[in-house]
């Protein structure tokens, strides 16, 4: 099991061991090649009911030493957005954030100054007019991984479908299968629609492009 299951699962222990559920795609580089940008928007799904919901999109270091998310959360009973970096090392306060009613589009960026110094802009807006960005310095752990993610706790995916749009992933790579052959599906779990992905090679980057991504129902 990736460590970063564990990540978000501390806080739900806090109160009772509960069954968790994941469905999520990841676009991984090449080794010795790092995500420096990763941005899309998505549609905040119908909330059931107030429950542990978790869909984000993230970013993930080698080794998945924890994640830098931009999580929809559904625990009040109202979704909830913001960046962070969960859960510890380095341990990171978790940045600001705002309600997103039902239906409506958020865009979501993260952006390295650098992969080696590694201090990754985030930012987030809404079609509602929320908007916060954040800053989290992460020097330790490049990213080599863009994840979307649906996590649960006690409950099912019955909401409908999680639809990703305008996702834009770049690396310092000139190789494109990590892209054109991505992403991968945790254990085949969801059922997935998309555009193929576009891989644009420029100065020694690659930037991929998908122009819709959809997780649409388990499988
Ligand atoms: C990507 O950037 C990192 C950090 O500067 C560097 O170590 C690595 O060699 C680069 N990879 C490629 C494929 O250029």
């Amino acid at each position: 099991m990736k460590l970063f299951t564990s990540c978000l699962a501390l806080l739900a222990l806090v109160h009772h061991v509960s069954a968790q559920t994941w469905y999520f795609l990841t676009f991984t580089t090449p080794a010795g090649s790092y995500i420096t940008s990763y941005s899309g928007s998505f549609v905040a799904p119908p909330l059931p009911q107030a429950a542990t919901y978790y869909l984000w999109p993230g970013l993930q270091p080698p080794g998945n030493a924890g994640v830098l998310q931009a999580v929809l959360d559904g625990r009040s009973g109202e979704w909830w957005i913001g960046d962070g970096y969960c859960c510890s090392d380095p341990s990171l306060a978790w940045g600001s954030g705002f309600n997103v009613p039902n239906g409506q589009t958020v865009n979501f960026g993260f952006s390295v100054n650098s992969v080696s110094s590694g201090t990754w802009s985030t930012s987030l807006s809404s079609s509602g007019g929320g908007s916060a960005t954040g800053s989290f310095a992460l020097p330790t752990h490049q990213m080599n991984q863009a994840i979307l993610a649906i996590e649960l706790y006690d409950v099912a995916w019955t909401f409908g479908q999680f639809a990703f749009s305008n996702v834009v992933i770049t690396a310092n790579t000139t190789s494109t299968s990590w892209c054109t052959n991505g992403p991968s599906n945790y254990q085949n779990a969801a059922v997935v629609t998309k555009t193929t992905p576009v891989a644009i090679v420029s100065g020694g980057t690659t930037t991929c492009k998908i122009s819709s991504i959809v997780l649409v129902q388990p499988a």
